[in-house]
């Protein structure tokens, strides 16, 4: 079988630090699976950047490990510049926050050709390349020109806007373009992959066949969804670890009977974070029988704290959760528990597990790991609730959730009543829907299907 490499901006850890995004998560899950080589950057800035030694280690028998440098230029104008300051906020829909400067657009393709240089030599005859996420959407183009014919394939983890909110990207056909060069696009949603193909046939003139491919220039792009699983069953088990249950624990003794709604998002304007404290304080207002009975608990680890936007929302956040404290607590109640540090997955197992309801109200969102978190860590006997926006990937495929729309306070603040009153058959039974799916559904069969469809595509 050939080797599969992996390739994406953030290279793991493999441990269960805390420290990791959605994507890092989903790629270790999977990769345990089935080994292979994971290439990106080391997380450090040197004088050399890509032109330093290659790192190597952090592996395990099965992954091993490579990361470069990248030097302080290359993390202004890629990583902190062109995507997280314009492509994070124009795929997320927000082209008010989005900085458009030419220098992040020529350092992110210096970035991409940077890393393909320094990826071509580890690269064997009949590997299998899969790369990720928005910091690398030109890394095929790359190799393509170093004339690496080995099957490529990517996978998006972000959401693909509407065509009509990415063409506000200056240079979004060229961008789109290079994505073209790639063998098999995946996306989270058919929402998303439908939004790239339609920017690829009214913008680029690409032709769509079979309702998930892309023909252009003499060529064949596969482009449709693969939305992304957990490790559903491992997770589960994680809840019972002893380290989860002494969360779990804790989190009890503290509520004493009071019933628990949990929040765990990096903090990120697109996790709408300030929205659901005010849906909150709308709870205690509209239902004022939940006020010193219904506490949340919001689990926010900071992220990318050097861009503005991010440093806004965390003032933001601190000055809302002051004042929906000082207005309801009483003696023996804090209505928000909010905490910015970080917790291990495992921990958090045990915080879904003590709490009766997720909130998960991002507004807009790849995926959102999260919520199928909750539902996996979740007693099958007395399962709890998730409310889940409408914009978040994960809600194609979670009917059963209670699905709202983060933007309505008054709605979410009803839902949330709804799911705190919820009888048990109905929480069982919606629950039940639920974990069966992402069983089913996991990471192992995320990596399988796309890899299968990359496979398939080598040898037509
Ligand atoms: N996470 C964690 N510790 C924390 C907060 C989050 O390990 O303190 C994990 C969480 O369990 C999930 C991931 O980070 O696996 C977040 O993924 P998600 O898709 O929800 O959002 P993203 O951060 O990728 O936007
Ligand atoms: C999201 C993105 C990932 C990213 C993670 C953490 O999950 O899809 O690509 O790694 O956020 O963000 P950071 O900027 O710290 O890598």
């Amino acid at each position: 079988m050939s080797r599969l490499v992996v390739v994406s901006n953030r290279v793991g850890p493999l441990k269960d630090t805390g420290r990791a995004g959605g994507l890092a998560v989903a790629l270790v899950d999977a990769l345990t699976e089935t080994g292979g080589l994971w290439f990106g950057w080391s997380g450090d800035v040197s004088e050399e950047g890509t032109f330093g030694n290659l790192k190597q280690g952090g592996g395990t028998r099965k992954v091993a490990m490579a990361t470069v440098d990248m030097t302080q230029a290359d993390y202004d104008e890629f990583y902190a510049g062109y995507a997280n300051r314009t492509l994070w906020p124009v795929l997320h829909y927000r082209l008010d926050l989005a900085d458009f400067d030419r220098r992040f657009e020529e350092g992110y393709r210096r970035v991409n050709e940077r890393f393909a240089t320094r990826l071509r030599p580890l690269l064997q005859a009949d590997d299998i390349i899969w790369v990720h996420d928005y910091h690398f959407l030109g890394f095929a183009a790359e190799l393509r020109a170093m004339e690496v014919g080995n099957p490529i394939g990517f996978f998006l983890h972000i959401p693909f806007p509407a065509p009509e909110v990415l063409a506000g990207l200056p240079n979004a056909e060229r961008l789109v373009r290079r994505m073209l060069a790639y063998d098999v696009v995946g996306f989270q949603t058919r929402r998303d992959a439908a939004n790239f193909r339609r920017f690829a046939v009214e913008e680029l003139g690409a032709v769509e066949r079979d309702g998930d491919k892309l023909d252009i220039a003499g060529g064949t792009v596969v482009a449709r969804a693969f939305p992304i699983g957990i490790d559903a069953a491992g997770f589960a088990r994680q809840a019972t670890t002893p380290e989860a249950r002494r969360n779990t624990a804790r989190t009890e003794k503290l509520l004493v009977g009071r019933q628990q709604i949990i929040g765990v998002d990096r903090i990120d304007y697109s996790k709408g974070l300030p929205e659901r404290f005010r849906a909150f304080g709308r709870l205690l207002e509209d239902y004022p029988e939940n006020r010193g009975k219904v506490s949340l608990m919001q689990v926010a680890p900071p992220s990318r704290a050097e861009l503005d936007a991010y440093a806004e929302i965390r003032r933001e956040l601190e000055e809302l959760s002051g004042n929906i404290n000082g207005r309801f607590a009483d003696l023996d109640w804090t209505p928000i528990r909010y905490m910015t540090r970080s917790f291990t997955r495992r921990a958090l197992a045990g915080l879904y597990r003590a709490s009766r309801v997720a909130l998960v109200t991002p507004l807009r969102d790849g995926m959102n790991l999260v919520a199928k978190e909750y539902v996996a860590a979740q007693r099958a006997e007395d399962p709890g609730v998730v409310v889940l926006s409408r914009f978040a990937g994960a809600a194609e495929g979670m009917p059963e959730a209670l699905i709202v729309n983060p933007h309505s306070a008054e709605g979410v603040a009803s839902s949330l009543q709804t799911a705190l009153n919820m009888p048990l058959d109905e929480r069982r039974s919606r629950w039940q829907a639920i974990f069966d799916r992402i069983c089913q559904n996991d990471a192992a069969a995320w990596a399988t299907s796309f890899l299968e469809t990359l496979r398939g595509r080598a040898t037509n």
